[in-house]
């Protein structure tokens, strides 16, 4: 190598030197990987953003969602049962219906199939159509009657840097629960909640990878679902965003007034009653909401119950109140002894049992699974337990008969709180499983990388 040559290489080592320093003293990644002025989620005629969802009744079948570009309007869905030969014989075919959606990636058709009509614990293969071609043949286990062993996951807030960061976290649970075959999510999928978060939702799929046409997916909606209309006008109000009810097809016998963003579903043993927080918060539904929660789980036979929303009704993160939830919502959840109370939007981690000195249920979670991390309030330190704080976390339920296991982990896969409960007639008792659970986690930054000393990580 010539003297000459060789400067040139320490001077290209010293730039990427330079620019590596930058990169780290700046320590802000963007909320997506998509360079601006590039195109990397627009639609085309090959189907994307494919996502199974609950019907009412688990058993019976489930919902598909997919995306496609302009040039198909009313694509098929095949379905068959699964067999060992490629030839699975004659597919049943439905007909999507399709919803236009203009976003800054162009202008999409977004389709729903309802598939019912199927039997209970059986593996299905099915695929749905784009432009003279097909996706893959997707895998879906329907729902067995009863009494079998459930397996299904748990994430709270996804949100942000979701390639970047919650690719990993559903890698790991899928590794750690592969018989799962529902997941919940708290909401704030995305961070966007506008028009303008196409490639938020594109790379919240891709973050799922094969997830949402495996297993079948129910969301809540988060406050991030939703956009300010008219903000810093006296006439600002909350309005969902036009992705989170085209992206999902979800049961649609919600509360009066949240109709299209509560829900709920019978899965097996479990009952899961899906909430719309910032409609009760924001757009004066907490009423109509709690009302129709009552009739709910006042109607249920399942043996488990567990309620999902976004906004907890204990909030772990220092000046947070949810008022109106806490008024109209807690005591239904109480009355009636939800087991499972799986809530999101602050951004740690805490766990703590009801208002009822002595009783098991319910236990109410707060989660995070995505990169955005907040603080714990001195409150929550002092009645919540396990709590923690910069870290991402998946939950992995497992039913069997009389128990119920929960186990929280974090995107390492390492054992962070898990208890379980035991019918035992009406009631519940709870055990709690300490062994193998890593020490208390807490935020060691003074601030985050932005310098905002009231979260932990942007
Ligand atoms: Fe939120």
């Amino acid at each position: 190598m010539s003297r000459a040559q060789g400067a040139v290489r320490w001077g290209a080592v010293l730039l990427l030197a330079l620019a590596a320093g930058a990169q780290a003293a700046d320590g802000v990644e963007p909320n997506t990987r998509v360079p601006a002025g590039v195109v990397r989620y627009a639609p085309t005629g090959f189907p994307d953003r494919i996502v199974a969802s609950p019907l009412q009744e688990g058993a019976g079948g489930f919902a598909v969602s997919w995306r496609t570009d302009a040039t198909v309007p009313a694509p098929l869905l095949e379905i068959v049962v699964a067999g060992d030969s490629p030839d699975m014989g004659l597919p049943r075919r439905l007909v999507a219906s399709s919803h236009a959606q203009s976003t800054e990636n162009g202008q999409a058709l977004q389709h729903h199939v309802v598939v019912d009509g199927l039997q209970a614990d059986t593996l299905y293969a099915w695929r749905v159509q784009g432009d003279r071609t097909w996706s893959a043949w997707h895998h879906t286990q329907t729902a067995p009657a009863s009494g079998e062993p459930l397996t299904l996951l748990y994430f709270g807030d996804t949100q942000n840097k979701n390639v970047s960061l919650t690719t990993r976290v559903v890698r790991e649970a899928m590794r750690h629960a592969p018989d799962a075959r529902l997941a919940l999510y708290a909401g704030d999928l995305v961070s966007g909640g506008n028009d303008e978060d196409d490639n938020e939702w594109g790379e919240w799929f891709e973050a799922a990878g094969a997830l949402p046409t495996s297993l079948v997916v129910a969301p809540a909606p988060g406050n991030h679902e939703y956009f300010e209309e008219f903000e810093d006008t006296p006439q600002e109000r909350r309005v969902l965003g036009a992705h989170w009810p085209l992206a999902f097809a979800l049961p649609g016998n919600g509360a009066p007034g949240a109709q299209g963003t509560s829900y709920w579903f019978d899965y097996q043993d479990v009952r899961v009653v899906v909430l719309d927080g910032t409609s009760a918060l924001d757009l004066g539904t907490a009423q109509a909401q709690a009302r129709w929660l009552e009739q709910v789980l006042g109607d249920s036979r399942a043996a488990w119950n567990l309620a999902l929303i976004h906004q907890p009704m204990f909030s772990p993160r220092q000046d947070r109140e949810n008022a109106l939830l806490r008024e109209h919502v807690l005591p239904v959840l109480e009355r009636h002894r939800v087991d499972l109370v799986l809530q999101g939007h602050d951004h740690v981690y805490g766990r703590r049992g009801g208002l009822q000195a002595g009783r098991a249920t319910p236990q109410y979670l707060v989660s995070v699974a995505g990169a955005k991390q907040y603080r714990l309030s001195t409150q929550a330190r002092e009645s919540m337990a396990p709590v923690a704080e910069d870290t991402q976390l998946f939950q992995v339920l497992r039913i069997d008969g009389q128990r119920l296991r929960y186990e929280a982990r974090t995107a390492t896969g390492r054992l962070y709180d898990a208890f379980e409960l035991i019918r035992d007639g009406q009631g519940r008792q709870l055990r709690e499983l300490g062994d193998g659970r890593i020490p208390q986690r807490d935020c060691l930054r003074p601030a985050s990388p932005k310098g905002r000393n009231d979260r932990c990580w942007e």
